[in-house]
């Protein structure tokens, strides 16, 4: 039976063994998802369990997406671009990191009919799933990108990534099309995000990386101030989704159960 894995720390959290092995029952495929919890001096031998394929593929998590980069043997160019890798496959007696994150996002936004071509986004927080936000948003031809995290400096790092990134400071609202809540506030529910709407328009997009909780409060006062608003879960499905193609060949379906599946 060959074996996936997501590992991450914390990662007790993460629903993707359940979508994972949903979708391999679905498709009668013969192999077991499960989720480890990783210190990063054992990254390594982790990675040699898939030179001698006693793993299949791994899905790699916060905090690890940049830290197992050293231990693979090739990039994908969106891993390259981004140094975030979220997807480890086997492929010619190589190890290759990929990330799927880039599609999870643009394939998310495009779900919502929001057409962000042409518009002004501004991304809170600079973690490790931000650079792979950063490229789709170029992908999909925004343009301007304005960032702001608690640490500055984290977010000028970021600034290579694109010609067309401003850095801001943090509590700053500019004007924008498009706001993400690319932060971890908001994952307990009393989280909040001081944002003043008085000075808002209605009809942008609030889009929140989070998606359990389902609606933090970032999205409840977005739509109470008639904003359109979309969690992450679509995002993560879409991420899930394309590693499950890389490694069983298989285009998973997504329906309503397996939404219902992730509430
Ligand atoms: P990592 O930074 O290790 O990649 P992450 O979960 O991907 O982890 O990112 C967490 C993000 O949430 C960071 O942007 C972090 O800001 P800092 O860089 O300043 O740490 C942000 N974040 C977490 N708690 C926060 C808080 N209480 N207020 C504002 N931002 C917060």
């Amino acid at each position: 039976m060959k074996k996936y894995l997501v590992i991450g720390k914390p990662i007790k959290h993460s629903q993707s063994p359940l979508l994972h092995n949903f979708w391999l029952k679905k498709n009668n495929i013969n192999a077991i998802y499960e989720k480890e919890e990783y210190e990063p001096s054992k990254l390594e031998t982790l990675i040699s369990k898939i030179r001698e394929e006693k793993i299949n593929g791994i899905n790699v998590t916060v905090p690890f997406k940049e830290k197992i980069i050293p231990f693979l043997d090739e990039l994908s160019p969106e891993a390259e671009i981004t140094q975030s890798v979220n997807t480890i496959y086997f492929n010619k007696k190589s190890v290759v990191g990929h990330n799927t994150d880039i599609f999870g996002f643009e394939t998310a936004i495009k779900d919502t009919k929001y057409d962000i071509e042409n518009k002004k986004i501004l991304i809170l927080g600079a973690g490790g799933v931000v650079p792979s936000i950063i490229f789709a948003l170029n992908k999909m031809k925004v343009s301007k990108i304005m960032l702001s995290n608690r640490t500055k400096n984290k977010a000028e790092r970021l600034k290579k990534l694109s010609s067309n990134l401003k850095v801001i400071d943090w509590g700053e609202i500019p004007d924008f099309d498009m706001i993400i809540n690319a932060t971890s506030l908001g994952l307990n529910k009393e989280d909040k995000i001081i944002i003043d709407f008085s000075k808002i328009k209605k009809d942008k997009l609030f889009f929140d990386i989070i998606y359990n909780p389902g609606e933090t409060n970032f999205l409840t006062e977005a739509k109470n101030n008639g904003n359109i608003v979309e969690n992450g879960k679509k995002m993560f499905i879409y991420q899930a989704l394309a590693s499950f193609k890389i490694w069983h060949g298989v285009q998973p379906e997504i329906n309503d159960d397996i939404i219902k599946l992730l509430d």
